[in-house]
């Protein structure tokens, strides 16, 4: 049963033991400076222990004016690194393959959580959050990818097989990427090889400290909004990210002003955007993992048989059943506890201070 969920797969000389995947989750569980606490470490060990083949742990804030959330991992310190050593060491325990997937949150926040001024690639607010961010300088640019670049090579340091950068979500890089929100007229802003440009210095910093570590980026492949990038735009840029030695593609959708796309709603379905993935596999030989209400693995074998994509991202089920992956292994199907995508996680929303899931009261 679920053959090709469980055929291992090899990324430039890491196997991954399936092909389930936990994406990044912002949890709100880490301390106010960015720690892991004793709750991150039994949420991940959770997941891990249930079967994920590679387990992403953050998102992790690289700098203090990009740390978005009130109790969001950080890895902007030497500090930070112990920590995380713990952390990827328990996950790896269970022989998952465990991520660090880092970010700057860019106008996506508020000054009143970072306690610096928003920056952006341009002064343009964000319609949810409202609040003007300052355009970034070039040194400003400079100086956020050498923090992505420092807390990579942290990430690595703590163990972390893989890094993925977060380029999706509207968050600071996909506000390079996209139209949307990128209005600059020097050579970070206008054409496609502008916009990208931002994304690509931080990789060719990345990869050169980086050797034998995996570097993933997750996209936005549809935002959603007017202006905003789309399928056929992102099938032009991913082409670009693999060239300059990205090994795995994670393919998700919409930014704030479009937020019931990011993580899709009930009535949008099962699986609304595997048609997104499988557009980005047509242009790219990497490994692509796709997102979005993927409750059971039989779709998630459905979507790997059919080629649509490598890896299967299942969030919110693991959320609310840690355990369903070596349940549905394990043939004891009826004992999965089902998400119903009522979207009670997003505590942002809800106005809960942290994560929590009415089907997983262990969190
Ligand atoms: C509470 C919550 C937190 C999330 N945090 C992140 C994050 O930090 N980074 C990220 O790339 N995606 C994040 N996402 C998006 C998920 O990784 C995933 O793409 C989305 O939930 C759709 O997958 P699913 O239907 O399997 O849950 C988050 C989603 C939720 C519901």
């Amino acid at each position: 049963m679920f053959e090709k969920v469980f055929t291992p797969l090899e990324v430039r000389g890491v196997t991954i033991p399936n092909r389930i995947v936990f994406p990044a989750f912002q949890t709100n569980y880490a301390t106010r400076d960015g720690f892991v606490t004793e709750r991150v470490m039994k949420f991940y060990r959770n997941i891990a222990k249930g079967g994920a083949g590679l387990t992403i742990v953050g998102c992790i804030a690289v700098s203090k004016d990009g740390a978005g959330a009130t109790n969001v991992l950080q890895l902007t310190d030497e500090r930070h690194v112990d920590g995380l050593k713990k952390l990827f060491k328990e996950i790896k325990s269970y022989g998952t393959v465990a991520g660090a997937q880092l970010i700057h949150f860019g106008r996506q926040t508020s000054s009143s959580i970072t306690g610096h001024p928003l920056v952006a690639p341009s002064a343009i607010p964000c319609p949810v959050m409202k609040e003007t961010p300052r355009e970034l300088s070039e040194e400003e640019i400079c100086r956020i990818e050498d923090d992505f670049t420092n807390a990579a090579l942290r990430a690595k340091n703590a163990g972390a097989d893989m890094v993925e950068l977060h380029a999706a979500f509207g968050y600071l890089i996909s506000g390079f990427l996209s139209a949307y929100s990128n209005k600059r007229t020097d050579k970070y802003g206008g054409n496609l090889e502008n916009r990208t440009r931002f994304l690509k210095e931080i990789i060719e910093k990345v990869r050169s400290k980086l050797q034998g570590t995996l570097i993933g980026c997750r996209i936005s492949a549809e935002e959603f909004v007017d202006g905003g990038l789309t399928l056929e735009e992102s099938k032009k840029i991913v082409p670009m990210l693999a060239d300059m030695g990205i090994d795995v593609i994670s393919v998700g959708a919409g930014v704030y002003q479009s937020m019931n796309k990011m993580a899709p709603t009930k009535e949008m379905g099962e699986g609304p955007y595997v048609y997104l993935a499988a557009g980005i596999k047509e242009v790219v030989d990497v490994p692509v993992i796709c997102a979005g209400n993927i409750l059971n693995l039989r779709f998630a074998q459905k979507i790997i048989a059919e080629g649509k994509a490598d890896l299967v991202a299942m969030g919110r089920a693991q959320v609310a059943d840690p355990q369903i992956v070596n349940k549905s292994k394990n043939g004891l199907l009826n004992s999965i506890v089902e998400c119903d995508l009522c979207n009670r996680c997003m505590y942002w929303v809800t106005g809960e201070p942290a994560m929590s899931c009415p089907k997983n009261p262990n969190l």
